[in-house]
């Protein structure tokens, strides 16, 4: 799969851009604070609806704006396909062919991309909503009825959890069990969608983790639930304490993952290289399980990380990814990129400004 334009109207600080980009690799050059990472997640709001960064929409919007547009034409499998997210104060607005989606569910998937952030060093040591995050971004984009009974569950959730705190004092046990049953028939479909994509992940992470460290370390994932294996008994049998507590004490959003390099946990005992290293088979696996599902490579957005890597892993890295995935990538210098090919475009970065400097 290719990006091969781009156009923002008031998205951060672009007023209004357009770029047409190198099917192998872009790179944007520029000092601190002038607009590079903004570009990626651009592109990656343009895949998944949403920034990488922030929760805060209305942060994505240019100052002094109302709303803000992101157009790109992709290509896949020989045709090119026109999308456009306009995003205001009402909400987001998708289209795919310049047809309107009624719902985000059925959008997200039309644009697969693999981030490669300084914010994803905290998915080993970090806050388990984290890594559930992860688990969400990753597989929302090749199962679309994953989203959609994410969704169901969360709104679910939301409910239960709304009831247990208004009416504490009379819950009505006829009631609670219609909520338990929503709850329990999303929350099934959300935990065995998750098992399986984790399962999934751990062979190919584990493999790719292997040669990058020259079959020195098994990298293995566990899938932590709080959930053992009935989740209906459980939450009859936590009721008393849910009502008590006025919330949903066990379920998917309670969810974790665990990393091990040779049985030895990673958030605990892991250097900060391994855990970088970890973080690298994750994402070089997403790619893998991407393309395993949709039979095309997604693109690659490296927001300044190969300042991150020594030179083995950069090359390792560039290696794996450039010829198979279009690769977007910022950088303040281009001193420390050892390993680039001649193949591709550079683009300026400076206040807003893009100028595009060679190919
Ligand atoms: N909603 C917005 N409207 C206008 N400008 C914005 C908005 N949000 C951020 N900016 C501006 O965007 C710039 C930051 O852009 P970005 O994060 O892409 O920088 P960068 O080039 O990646 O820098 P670094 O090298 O430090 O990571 C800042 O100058 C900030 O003021
Ligand atoms: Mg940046």
């Amino acid at each position: 799969m290719k990006l091969n334009r781009i156009q923002l109207k008031n998205f951060r600080n672009y007023e209004n851009l357009l770029l047409d980009f190198h099917p192998n690799l872009n790179i944007f050059l520029g000092q601190n604070a002038q607009g590079k990472t903004n570009i990626l997640e651009s592109i990656y709001f343009l895949a998944l609806t949403r920034s990488h960064r922030t929760s805060h929409d209305s942060e994505l919007i240019r100052w002094n704006t109302e709303r803000m547009r992101v157009i790109g034409e992709i290509e896949k499998r020989g045709s090119k396909i026109p999308l456009e997210l306009e995003l205001d104060k009402r909400g987001r607005h998708a289209k795919v062919n310049h047809l309107q989606e009624k719902r985000i569910a059925d959008y997200i998937g039309q644009l697969n991309v693999v981030m490669f952030a300084p914010e994803d060093l905290e998915l080993i040591k970090g806050a388990p909503a984290k890594r559930r995050r992860f688990i969400d971004m990753e597989l929302g984009q090749i199962k679309a009825v994953y989203l959609y009974d994410s969704m169901r569950y969360n709104r679910a959730l939301r409910e239960r959890n709304a009831y247990l705190k208004e009416f504490s004092q009379k819950i009505d046990p006829i009631f609670l069990d219609v909520l338990d049953e929503q709850l329990v028939e999303f929350g099934n479909k959300v935990m065995d969608a998750r098992s399986e994509f984790v399962a999934k992940l751990g062979e190919t992470a584990a493999e790719i983790h292997l040669q990058l460290t020259h079959q020195i370390e098994n990298l293995s994932i566990a899938y932590v639930k709080s959930v053992k294996d009935d989740f209906a008994g459980e939450l009859k049998a936590a009721r008393t304490k849910d009502i008590a507590r006025r919330q949903t004490s066990l379920g998917p959003h309670r969810d974790d993952l665990q990393f091990f390099i040779n049985d030895i946990n990673v958030a605990n005992f892991g250097s900060q290289g391994q855990q970088r290293t970890v973080t690298l088979s994750l994402k070089l696996a997403e790619i893998e399980l991407i393309h395993a599902e949709t039979r095309e490579y997604p693109i690659l957005l490296l927001d300044d990380v190969m300042s991150e890597l020594d030179n083995t892993r950069q090359l390792d890295l560039l290696e794996t990814s450039i010829g198979k995935t279009q690769t977007f990538l910022t950088t303040t210098t281009l001193d420390h990129l050892n390993n680039l090919p001649e193949d591709l475009k550079i683009f300026t970065v400076d206040d807003g400004k893009i100028t595009h400097e060679n190919g």
